[in-house]
């Protein structure tokens, strides 16, 4: 089979571009190889030894939307525009009957034999947190998400599932136990094709495809397709068991809510003969990249049924998840104020909003700053609402168990305004000159 593309066939392009950095020390995978990630955030890393295991550890493949382009072979720039693509896509992945990820299989399986990490002091317990999760919903077919699952035994996880998403649907029509399939150190664009939020039905495997290859196995234990070219696959069934999920420091840093959520029972394990353990530190710059990036094309296309709207960006700062930048070609006057109420349609968990025009570099912070020192006043360019549905993650908005989090929103209209003269409101550019004529010898 053509190895391609993997997680492999990345760590080789990143190495060859020197961007991988290689740990040859022995590190601990209780709190060490976190903080290790931690110095390295923004950077892809491999711990070769890892203390008590013989699996390496990879991590912050996803830090950067570099790597992306890199692995996706475009442009930082045009990634929006494929993935945007990628979520059109019809094509079915190939399945196949033989694949790397089942080299070895373990049908008496032991979760102590994987590298799972613990992240924080105060975490529940060690954390499985690059893990794609695949499910069966009878109805809706296949769904491909993440879910990070504690482990609370040598056969046991508790996992993170968040209501009214693919998993959860499928749990609730499965009626009982629901087959799933946990795969860690799947290929780049199968991480970010798990990572979107199409519609439910929409099986996140057509987006992967949509993106690069994506031949597709059936799983030991269930008749679950999961992404061939996989470091290591953990088969098992969700079960009715609840016990208690956290603590977790999850993406903004803060501490999660403990809540009770279901038992996953392991069935088996299958992996690559040398298999390599990826992981994901939360909060990083990886974690915020992969929830934030896939929302962009969701505001675009929402911004774009009504008014021009040229690119999108979710700002680290705003921990990738609660604030977007978006920039338009401005047509009438209500132009912005329509992106801003479009961009929160977009992407439901957005919190704050700043809509800038064409002029403006949406990837530089000191731009769109000085776009709203130039050209926004509150008193008519800012839309606030309140008590909106919201984000589960931000620790200032309104929770309450088994209800839908709540939050107020902002909207910054920073585009210039209209019936203006636009050249008062636009940066004067300087005269060019050759500087080596002036700079000493
Ligand atoms: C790194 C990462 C970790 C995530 N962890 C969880 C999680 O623990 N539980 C959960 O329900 N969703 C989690 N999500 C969000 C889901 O993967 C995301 O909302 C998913 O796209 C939902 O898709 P679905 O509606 O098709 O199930 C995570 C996303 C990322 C990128």
């Amino acid at each position: 089979m053509d190895e391609k593309p993997s997680l492999r066939t990345l760590l080789t392009m990143l190495e060859q571009n020197n961007l991988l950095t290689r740990i040859e020390k022995e590190a601990d995978p209780n709190l060490v190889i976190a903080s290790i990630m931690a110095e390295l955030d923004g950077r892809p890393v491999m711990i070769e030894k890892v203390k008590g295991h013989s699996m390496p550890v990879v991590a912050g493949i996803c830090s950067d939307r570099d790597y992306f382009a890199l692995g996706l072979n475009t442009k930082k720039q045009d990634l929006l525009q494929k993935l945007s693509g990628a979520f059109q896509s019809t094509k079915r992945p190939p399945i196949v009957d033989d694949a790397v990820c089942k080299e070895k299989i373990y049908s008496n399986p032991n979760l102590d034999d994987l590298p799972i990490l613990t992240h924080f002091t105060g975490d529940g317990g060690p954390y499985i947190t690059a893990g794609v999760a695949v499910v069966k919903d009878q109805d809706l077919g296949q769904n491909m998400c993440f879910h990070r699952l504690m482990k609370i035994g040598r056969k046991k996880m508790v996992a993170r599932i968040v209501k009214n998403r693919g998993t959860d649907t499928a749990l609730k029509n499965a009626g009982g136990e629901l087959p799933i399939a946990i795969c860690i150190g799947a290929p780049l664009h199968v991480l970010l094709a798990a990572a979107c939020s199409p519609p439910l039905g929409h099986d996140e495997a057509l987006i992967a495809q949509g993106l690069d290859k994506t031949p597709l196995v059936r799983c030991e234990t269930s008749d679950i397709l999961i992404p061939a070219y996989t470091e290591i696959v953990i088969e098992g069934r969700i079960t009715d068991e609840m016990t208690n999920e956290g603590p977790f420091v999850d993406l903004t840093q803060t501490p999660d809510l403990i809540r009770q959520q279901q038992v996953v029972e392991v069935d088996a394990i299958t992996t690559r003969s040398d298999p390599i353990y990826q992981a994901l530190l939360p909060s990083s710059q990886e974690h915020k990249l992969l929830m934030g990036m896939p929302k962009e094309p969701s505001i675009y296309t929402k911004v774009n049924s009504a008014v021009k709207a040229t690119n999108v960006v979710i700002t680290t700062g705003g921990c990738s998840w609660l604030h977007g930048i978006v920039q338009i070609e401005k047509h009438k006057e209500d132009d912005g104020k329509i992106a801003i109420e479009k961009a929160f349609e977009g992407h439901g968990s957005m919190k704050n909003c700043i809509v800038v025009d064409t002029d403006i570099d949406i990837y530089d912070e000191k731009d769109v700053e000085w776009a709203l020192a130039t050209r926004f006043q509150a008193s008519k360019d800012l839309v606030i609402k309140t008590a909106q549905p919201g984000s589960s993650l931000d620790p200032s908005g309104i929770h309450e168990e088994g209800k839908k989090s709540l939050t107020d929103k902002m909207g910054l209209d920073a585009t210039i305004p209209f019936g203006v003269k636009k050249e008062m409101f636009k940066k004067v550019e300087f005269s060019r000159v050759d500087i080596s004529k002036y700079l000493g010898d």
